[in-house]
């Protein structure tokens, strides 16, 4: 699989996307990320890529000529766009799935004041990594390649994708290791039975119990509950 990411600073992408898991998969081949400087494309005497909003206001706007000169460098006819964006649709691990099995993504990411409208239609879909600003889309297009490339059939040695967060829609129940005792906290009896049909029924009930406690908002709705109104109104 392949991602271009398209950037004012590739710098900030280049450095989280070099090291550990994915920077492996890189160096064997199963991953291939380049990483593009939006000014290597900016013609004129300053290689302007940004300017001042039509209407006035404070900050600059990146231009639309500009992306699109860079995507008409990088798209291929099997190409996805994601266009990094605080008014995207919020990326989660089911969007990391269905983005893990395309052969090519571009992300472009957006500048800290904004971009022109017009690059949204230059882009097949916008994300967002959640309902906060950042100063550009770096860090959303990186969180998003990491946690798509990590999907991608042997960037992960032994990967069980089920069992992780999110696989089956509930949280990962929790892991231990050494020291069994810690700070007068054992580790859970059953871990160290050896029985494994047992061990799979904590994990999955470890599983529930944590989702119930943290994300609630995880778990289908239960019947009744449809939409939080109250008999006794
Ligand atoms: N750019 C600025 N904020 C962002 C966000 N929350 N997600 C994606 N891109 C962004």
């Amino acid at each position: 699989m392949r991602f271009d990411v398209v950037t004012l600073h590739p710098d900030l992408v280049r450095g989280p996307l070099g090291g550990s898991i994915l920077g492996r998969a890189v160096t064997d081949g199963r991953l291939l990320i380049g990483v593009h400087d939006l000014r290597d494309v900016a013609t004129g005497r300053h290689r302007a890529v940004d300017d001042a909003p039509y209407g006035g206001g404070a900050g600059m706007v990146l231009r639309v000529d500009i992306v699109a000169r860079s995507l008409a460098r990088l798209r291929r006819p099997d190409s996805h766009v994601l266009l990094m964006g605080p008014g995207g649709t919020r990326f989660d691990q089911s969007h990391a799935r269905r983005l893990a099995s395309l052969p090519h993504l571009i992300l472009v990411c957006g500048h800290y004041e904004g971009f022109d409208a017009r690059v949204e239609a230059l882009c097949d879909e916008e994300l967002s990594i959640g309902d906060y600003v950042l100063t550009g889309g770096e860090i959303a297009a990186c969180a998003i390649v990491d946690a798509v490339g990590r999907l991608v059939p042997g960037v992960l040695a032994a990967s069980s994708p089920l069992d992780e967060s999110f696989g089956d829609g509930l949280l990962e129940y929790g892991q231990y290791t050494r020291p069994r005792v810690f700070g007068g906290v054992e580790v859970p009896q059953v871990l160290v039975s050896g029985h494994h049909e047992r061990i799979r029924r904590w994990r999955r009930a470890d599983s529930r119990h944590r989702t119930e406690v943290r994300r609630p908002d995880l778990l289908p709705a239960s019947p009744g509950a449809v939409d939080g109104s109250r008999d006794d109104d």
